[in-house]
């Protein structure tokens, strides 16, 4: 696992024009190196917003979109219409823009889809997902992700598992997580043995509000208690965040140039 590595810029919409760039690199460079490449989204706001500046990147269509994988590092189990769903503000945000290939983008099950509104079906439906897509290279029942993205809660949760969840023990790669903080109450959330399947662990995030938890995260917190601080790739972590968001942290941690 790697250690965290800290990059700061001068506010939220930079950080998130920063992090669409990034993200062509990055899917360019797995892509050249192997021909396709995959991503983990993630939900909420600074999410969301990346993939819109990442629309709008005249640099995105560097990436053969049709060999790209897309999952997603939770959801929220609502029906496939309602507008809290990861997927659907994915799609308006970006997919919907670009020419991906319907059988690489993996969205969880809806709670009126296949599980039959069953949360731990989903589950096991996106599990059966990853495991299906792993190669014998590749570390358990999940494929490697190139890139994972990951958003922070002010109390800080990442992903759907929040601080003293059972989530936060979970060997299973997905699990159903009920009466969640965040609303709406039931999630699906990859757990930490999948996230950590991932090449980079990109954490993103930007607000006042983070910052606490920000600096109990990289100030090695506990991955219960602060679920973000479990948040590691295999070769790299990064912690992209604006000047509020890392505005607790010590100067040793900002290491880099900040822009
Ligand atoms: C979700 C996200 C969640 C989110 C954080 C940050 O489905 O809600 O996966 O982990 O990334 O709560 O959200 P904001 O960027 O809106 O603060």
């Amino acid at each position: 696992m790697s250690a965290p590595q800290v990059i700061v810029h001068a506010s939220a919409p930079l950080l998130a024009r920063s992090v669409a760039a990034r993200l062509v690199t990055g899917l360019v460079d797995a892509q050249a190196a192997r021909g396709h490449a995959s991503v983990v989204l993630t939900g909420g706001g600074v999410g969301i917003d990346v993939l819109r500046q990442l629309r709008d990147n005249p640099a995105r269509d560097a990436v053969d979109w049709r060999h790209v994988d897309i999952w997603w590092g939770d959801e929220r189990f609502v029906p496939a219409a309602d507008p809290e769903r990861n997927e659907r503000q994915a799609r308006e945000a970006l997919l919907d823009a670009v020419p991906v290939d319907s059988k690489r983008v993996h969205a969880f099950p809806a709670s009126d889809g296949v599980a039959g509104g069953d949360p731990d079906a989903a589950a096991e439906w996106y599990a059966a997902e990853l495991a299906a897509a792993a190669q014998p290279e590749d570390h358990g029942p999940v494929p490697r992700f190139d890139i994972l993205l990951l958003g922070l809660g002010a109390e800080g949760h990442t992903a759907s598992i929040f601080p003293g969840s059972p989530a936060a023990y979970e060997q299973r790669p997905v699990v159903a997580v009920r009466n969640c903080p965040k609303p709406p109450p039931t999630r699906l959330t990859l757990t930490f043995p999948a996230l950590g399947a991932a090449n980079q662990v990109w954490m993103v995030a930007a607000g006042q509000d983070k910052a606490t938890a920000v600096a109990l995260a990289l100030g090695g917190a506990g991955w219960v208690q602060v679920p973000a601080a479990g948040a590691q790739g295999r070769a790299r972590t990064l912690w992209l965040l604006d000047r509020a968001a890392a505005s607790k942290l010590p100067p040793s941690v900002l290491r880099l140039p900040q822009s």
